[in-house]
């Protein structure tokens, strides 16, 4: 039973790159948002591009993740409000990209972010939304071990099925050692080009080996979406009626859905 002043946390991971994770991250948390959810997105990449995205500058990023998890800094200490109503950010710079060696002989490792979300600040969210590297590392490790559920942006693509049976057994391997409870929130389909074949045999071949757990949005490729960020805003106030937002907006709605049929 879900604590009712725990957030749902989520950790949107894939450990290929270039996949949509924070894309969906940016996104999916700016759409929920607008459904009036109070939403946190925590930017666990080095590369920072969630936070770029949500439209803060390096200039404004103090106190990030890393001082969080490597200097063990409240998570309240970190949290900024973005330009989007409800929607707040836990920012990250390049030097999170050391903590992979500075933790290597910290046996609490792996329960740092976890540690690191004290309920009273928490307390605050709907929805926590962890944007990981695209790796299967220590951080999106720590994303797992704090999250109640993964959500998987999957690139319509050749061999994106092959990444996934890797990331499955690290989920795996999670809920063995540290966090039974883990569940797969919903894989969902990037950059899909229904005129394309092999997009629509992705298609199939996720839907038949993982049912229910394919979410029926499928997210399109669409410039606009791409473009978005670099006016350091998500799709939904940069071009409000394409399809990339509103392919969003349907996510955070089927989201939301299954939310309430598991409560
Ligand atoms: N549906 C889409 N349509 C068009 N472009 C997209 C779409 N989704 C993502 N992109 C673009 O593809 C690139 C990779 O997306 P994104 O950064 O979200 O992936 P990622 O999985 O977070 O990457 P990384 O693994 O490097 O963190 C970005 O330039 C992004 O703007
Ligand atoms: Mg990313």
């Amino acid at each position: 039973m879900l604590d009712p002043r725990r957030p749902r946390c989520i950790a949107i991971a894939n450990q290929k790159g270039g996949v949509g994770k924070t894309t969906t991250a940016i996104n999916l948390g700016a759409a929920l948002a607008a459904e009036g959810q109070q939403v946190l997105v925590i930017d666990l990449d080095p590369q920072g591009n969630a936070s770029t995205g949500l439209g803060i500058d390096v200039e404004q990023r103090n106190f990030t993740t890393y001082d969080m998890l490597i200097e063990g800094m409240p998570l309240r200490e970190i949290v900024l409000p973005t330009n989007i109503t409800n929607l707040s950010i836990a920012p990250a710079t390049t030097d999170l990209s050391s903590a992979d060696v500075q933790l290597v002989n910290n046996e609490n490792r792996v329960f740092l972010l976890k540690d690191a979300l004290d309920v009273a600040t928490l307390a605050g969210f709907d929805i926590v939304l962890m944007d990981c590297p695209p790796s299967l590392n220590l951080l999106t490790v720590n994303a797992m071990v704090a999250a109640d559920s993964v959500l998987v942006p999957l690139q319509s693509e050749f061999f994106a099925l092959e990444g996934l049976s890797q990331l499955m057994l690290t989920i795996r391997e999670v809920r063995q050692s540290a966090n039974p409870a883990l569940r797969i929130e919903g894989v969902v389909l990037t950059m899909f080009d229904m005129r394309n074949n092999l997009c629509r045999q992705v298609e199939d071949d996720a839907r038949e080996n993982l049912g229910e757990l394919v979410y029926k949005t499928r997210i399109p490729r669409n410039v606009r979406l791409s473009e978005a960020p670099s006016y350091a805003m998500p799709v939904l106030q940069y071009d409000p009626t394409s399809r990339g937002s509103e392919a969003y907006r349907d996510l955070a709605k089927e989201v939301l859905k299954r939310q309430l049929q598991e409560a």
